[in-house]
Formats: structure tokens, C-alpha cells, sequence
């Protein structure tokens, strides 16, 4: 038998980039691909790219540059370039970046096989009407505790500064017995928590039983799955926030007490100018009901600053908004101009100004982490065990609301699901011992 051949695949941008390259890499395996760490030995090379902010675009021509050696080398080796940055500028890097041997739309990954077995550089960056996650392989390998499940695709929101919709197209979701049947296959691999994945996820709508059924109902299906212990989704919308998906975080003790819902600005000038179609009232609204619901629920969100035409007032409401709504994390970025999208003609802001409000928000956004985090200290929660910690007889894993902590327990597993007590916070993590 011959050796097998190699496959190194970089990840850049979101989590379903993340799904995206498990699933890409179960495609290959079929054609005897196996995967390797190391770019230097791969026989293919892919870079599974991100679009959403100018700094992730110039991390792949950097990296195509570093790949050049290897290409000279061993001019078999076969470079190809996925993801979002191929859907919007595919003909370009192929006319930019000889080395590139192929170029492969989000949307077309399962094509990818033949697309490698081929020569003569191809392009695909089509979107087809057929379902290509119902056509990749399905999934395979040994897994961890935790596992990504990407269940809606694109969006047709059309935020003034986003490049998705462009990208990864109209909104699309599975249908729920495909969902049901691949979060099977990852339970009886050992998975106990499923992230559901989608670039609007909260827009779910999946056929079932012929019936229209949003995300709410497919978390309830989904805990019925014996060996499920834990269900998260993300990234959500507040306009797409359904009572039936309310209803799920407070009568569905799987769904995590978590939500990652991105406002991006609290001033309502801004919000308008970004195409938002919600007021920071609506969303302060929206989430009082959700924390009626479920009051221990620990909010995240994402937010631009430096929008084209923000002022220290529209800023300010910003921070106002941070102050009322009490987050336990969040992103945060400073506008980048995206071509082909509306805001992309506006004029920017100066960028010292922009640097100013960043560092501001973001202070804001840590004492409120680390406030969250202190609040924790004495109470209970449970931890998914994801890897052993650098201390002897400790274990990592995430809690309930998706904190890093660090258990002492000697006799812990990865896997293990263990009731623990915080014993103390730090900046970034907590300290638990089991609950005996
Ligand atoms: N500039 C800066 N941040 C952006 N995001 C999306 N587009 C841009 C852009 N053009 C941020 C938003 C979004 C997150 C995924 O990325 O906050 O929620
Ligand atoms: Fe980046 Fe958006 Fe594409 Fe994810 S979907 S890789 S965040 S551009």
C-alpha cells in the first residue's frame, strides 16, 4: 500500500470556517488524505480563508507568500485557497498568486475532491441549489467532548458593513432530521456538547415532517438525544430572537445558559446607518425577556466602532448600552471597510479616533468580564473536561456558561461531565474543585 498523503488546512475567521475544514478534511480522507500539523510535509495545502475584516484578507497573501519555498520545492504540492476570500476574489488570487492550484467557494466543498484530483487551476465558486452538506461525506474520526454542527448558512440581513451575505449567500437552513442524524452520529462518537453553527443561526427555519420549525424546536429535538448533555448556539440576530427559542432557554435545562447576541452599536443613528433595523431600546427590551426566561444567562455580544459617521455622542450611547446590559464578554472591532458594501462609500473616521474608542469600549468590556467571573467564586456549576491542565492531576473544560476553568481532580477524564465549586476567578479563567 502506498503511503498515504498529507493534508494541512489552515483555519482563518469564524467558527464555521472551523466546521468547514473538519468537514473538508472528511471529504479528502476517501481519496487517502490524512491530515498533518505541519504545512512543510502536506502533499495539499488549503487556507480556508475570512473576508469579514481587512486584516483577514492580508493574512492570506502573507501566508501564501511564506508558502513559496515549499512550492519551489516540490512543485507537486497542490495549494489551494477556500473559504470566503475565494467566493469574493477568486479570479483575482489566481491571477495574483500563481502558486494557487485551485480555488474553492464556500458552497462547493463538496466538490473539492474532484476539484484536487483535477489540473489546469480550477475556480468554483458557484452557488448550487443542491444541499452540500446532505452531499459531503458523512462524519467520521475519533472526536472530543465538544463539536460544532453548522445548521443554517448566509444571510439576507444586508448590514451596511457586511460582506457575508455576498460570501456565503441567502439564508439557508438543513432540514431537522439531517441535524438530528448527524448530531446522532457525533453523540456515538463520544460527543457531550453541540454547538449549533450558523451566520444567522437564530433565523433557523428547517423542514420537518413537512412543517416550518425554528431554532427553538430543533433544541428541543435535539435533547432528546440520549448521551447530549449540552447544546449552545451561535451567532444570533436580535430581530430573529423567536418567543419559541426564549421559551427553550427557560424550560430546556441542555441549552446552556449563554447568548452570544451582537448589537454592534447602542446609539440608534448608528444602528440606522448600519441597516440594523432594530433601536437599542428594542434590544434592551428583547433582553429583559430572555433574562425573565432564564435570569442566569451570561450575554456576549460583538460590536463595531469607528462606523462611518459616529460621534462621541453616538459612541458614548455605545457605552451606555454596555453599562445597562451587563455582558460577560464580548468582541469588539474597529470598522474595516469591505468592498461592495453600502458602507464601504461612506467616509471614514480618523483613525486615532477610532483607536480611542476601541480602547475605551474594550476597558469597559474587561471590568465587566472580570466581574462576571469574581461572581462566580463559591457558586456551583458543571464542567465538560476538554483536555488535562498543566498542573498535575487538574482538568480543563468549559461551565455552563462557557467559562474556562481549571479543576483539581485526580481522577478526571476528558469527557468527564463533574459537578464543580469555584474556588477563585482571574482575569480570563476560574479555579473549581468537584462538588463530593
Ligand atoms: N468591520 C468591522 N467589523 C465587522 N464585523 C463584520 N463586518 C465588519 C466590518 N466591516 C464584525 C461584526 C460581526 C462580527 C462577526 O464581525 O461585529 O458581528
Ligand atoms: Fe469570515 Fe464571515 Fe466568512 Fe466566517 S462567514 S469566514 S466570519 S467572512
Amino acid at each position: 500500500m502506498s503511503d498515504p498523503k498529507k493534508l494541512f488546512i489552515k483555519t482563518y475567521g469564524c467558527q464555521m470556517n472551523v466546521y468547514d475544514s473538519e468537514r473538508m478534511a472528511e471529504a479528502m480522507a476517501p481519496e487517502g488524505y490524512v491530515t498533518t500539523e505541519v504545512a512543510e510535509e502536506a502533499d495539499l495545502v488549503l487556507l480556508n480563508t475570512c473576508h469579514i475584516r481587512e486584516k483577514a484578507g492580508e493574512k492570506l497573501y502573507s501566508d501564501l507568500g511564506r508558502l513559496r519555498p515549499l512550492k519551489l520545492a516540490r512543485p507537486e504540492v497542490k495549494i489551494g485557497v477556500t473559504g470566503c476570500i475565494a467566493q469574493a476574489e477568486g479570479a483575482e488570487i489566481m491571477q495574483r498568486m500563481p502558486l494557487v492550484d485551485l480555488v474553492v467557494g464556500p458552497q462547493a466543498y463538496h466538490r473539492l475532491p474532484a476539484l484536487a484530483r483535477a489540473g489546469g487551476r480550477p475556480v468554483d465558486t458557484d452557488f448550487p441549489a443542491e444541499a452540500k452538506f446532505d452531499l459531503l461525506p458523512e462524519r467520521s474520526g475519533r472526536r472530543g467532548p465538544t463539536a460544532f454542527l453548522t445548521v443554517q448558512e448566509g444571510c439576507d440581513k444586508f448590514c451596511a458593513f457586511c460582506v457575508v451575505p455576498y460570501t456565503r449567500g441567502a439564508e439557508a437552513s438543513r432540514p431537522v432530521d439531517r441535524v438530528l442524524a448527524e448530531a446522532r452520529g457525533l453523540v456515538e462518537r463520544g460527543v457531550r456538547e453541540i454547538t449549533l453553527l450558523g451566520q444567522n443561526v437564530n433565523a433557523y427555519h428547517g423542514q420537518r415532517n413537512g412543517a416550518d420549525v425554528g431554532l427553538g424546536h430543533l433544541i428541543e429535538a435535539l435533547a432528546e438525544i440520549e448521551g447530549l448533555d449540552r447544546i449552545r448556539y451561535t451567532t444570533s440576530h436580535p430581530n430573529d430572537m423567536a418567543d419559541d427559542l426564549i421559551a427553550a432557554h427557560r424550560d430546556q435545562p441542555k441549552l446552556m445558559p449563554y447568548l452570544h447576541l451582537p448589537v454592534q452599536s447602542g446609539s440608534d443613528r448608528s444602528l440606522k446607518a448600519m441597516n440594523r433595523k432594530h433601536r437599542a431600546e428594542d434590544y434592551l427590551r428583547l433582553i429583559d425577556r430572555i433574562r425573565a426566561a432564564r435570569p442566569d444567562i451570561l450575554l456576549t455580544s460583538d460590536f463595531i466602532v469607528g462606523f462611518p459617521g459616529e460621534t462621541d455622542a453616538d459612541f458614548e450611547a455605545t457605552l451606555d448600552l454596555i453599562r445597562k446590559v451587563g455582558y460577560g464578554a464580548a468582541f469588539s472591532f474597529k470598522y474595516s471597510p469591505r468592498p461592495g458594501t453600502p458602507a464601504a462609500e461612506k467616509p471614514e473616521l480618523p483613525a486615532e479616533v477610532t483607536d480611542a474608542r476601541l480602547y475605551a469600549l474594550q476597558a469597559l468590556i474587561l471590568d465587566q468580564q472580570h466581574a462576571a467571573l469574581g461572581a462566580m467564586v463559591g457558586r456551583e456549576t458543571s464542567v465538560l473536561y476538554e483536555k488535562p491542565g498543566r498542573l498535575p492531576g487538574q482538568m480543563v473544560g468549559k461551565s455552563e456558561h462557557l467559562m474556562a476553568v481549571h479543576v483539581a481532580d485526580e481522577s478526571g477524564k476528558v469527557g468527564d461531565l463533574v459537578r464543580v465549586r469555584i474556588t477563585a476567578a482571574s482575569s480570563n479563567s476560574l479555579a473549581a474543585a468537584p462538588v463530593l
